[in-house]
């Protein structure tokens, strides 16, 4: 059952999604070389504190870290330990918090300090495929126009989506129905609706779509070891355009849409 959210709902996760946007923004800022990841997690875990939130990953199914920290072939759910950043590194950044009830789920991925060309496109086309897939989040649509534009957008650019690995609904909980593949799949083809938000996130990898998860149980990465990107927003379905909920807060609210 798809759970629409009614306006008084989206008054409360208005600002859940605002925090999970301004700590990615705030762990984003931090990252240099030279860095652990556990010292990025213990980062986030302070900002997410500081802003009166809680970790929605932190014990979820057992999940032992605030956030996701996945390094270049890691695709997501990485784990994190006494691993350096490096210089010309990528790092997928997810950030799930729960405050006022809600769930705010949003990720990306940045260089640390600069990275190659092929890094750099891959995070443009992950980027860019996450607003394509956005563009089509308005009632009438189905949620496999979402899936198609991305997956569309991905391969056009030579690059692969991940299949195991799915967006969602989330509101008072992280994953709700629907699913939101990020290829077509006639088994998700719901019809959106003003009130359904949805956390839209393609992860692509510079290689082949296949992925692993390692023995650690937890970090997926790419099975020929190339790099992944990741992008994620919380996104609104209204009578008009989609409003991203995790968009920066200090964004005029008539710039929703890039
Ligand atoms: N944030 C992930 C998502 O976007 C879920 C992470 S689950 C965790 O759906 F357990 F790894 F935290
Ligand atoms: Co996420
Ligand atoms: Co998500």
């Amino acid at each position: 059952m798809i759970i629409l959210k009614s306006e008084r709902d989206i008054l409360s996760m208005r600002p859940a999604c605002s925090v999970a946007s301004t700590v990615l923004d705030e762990v984003s800022a931090f990252i240099r070389p030279g860095l652990t990841t556990k010292e990025i997690d213990l980062f986030a875990a302070d900002r997410i504190k500081n802003h009166g939130a809680k970790s929605a990953f932190l014990g979820y199914r057992k999940y032992p870290c605030n956030i996701c920290i996945s390094v270049n072939e890691q695709v997501v759910h990485g784990l994190a330990n006494e691993r350096r950043v490096g210089f010309g590194d990528i790092v997928s950044l997810d950030v799930g918090v729960a405050y006022n009830g809600f769930i705010g789920d949003t990720a990306r991925t940045v260089a640390v300090g600069g990275c190659g060309v092929l890094a750099q496109k891959l995070m443009d086309v992950a980027e860019k495929a996450l607003y394509e897939g956005i563009a089509q989040a308005i009632p009438g649509k189905r949620v496999t126009d979402i899936s198609r534009a991305i997956q569309k957008y991905v391969e056009n650019s030579r690059f692969n989506v991940v299949r195991e690995f799915v967006g969602h609904g989330v509101g008072r909980s992280m994953h709700e129905e629907p699913q939101v593949p990020n290829y077509v799949d006639s088994k998700a083809n719901q019809k959106l609706q003003p009130g359904m938000t949805l956390a839209i996130e393609p992860m692509v990898n510079a290689g082949a779509a296949a992925v692993k998860v390692l023995n650690d149980g937890w970090t997926v990465v790419t099975q020929d070891g190339s790099l992944s990107a990741h992008f994620e927003h919380t996104v609104l379905v209204t009578e008009s355009e989609p409003e991203i909920l995790t968009w920066p807060a200090k964004m005029p609210s008539s710039l929703k849409v890039p």
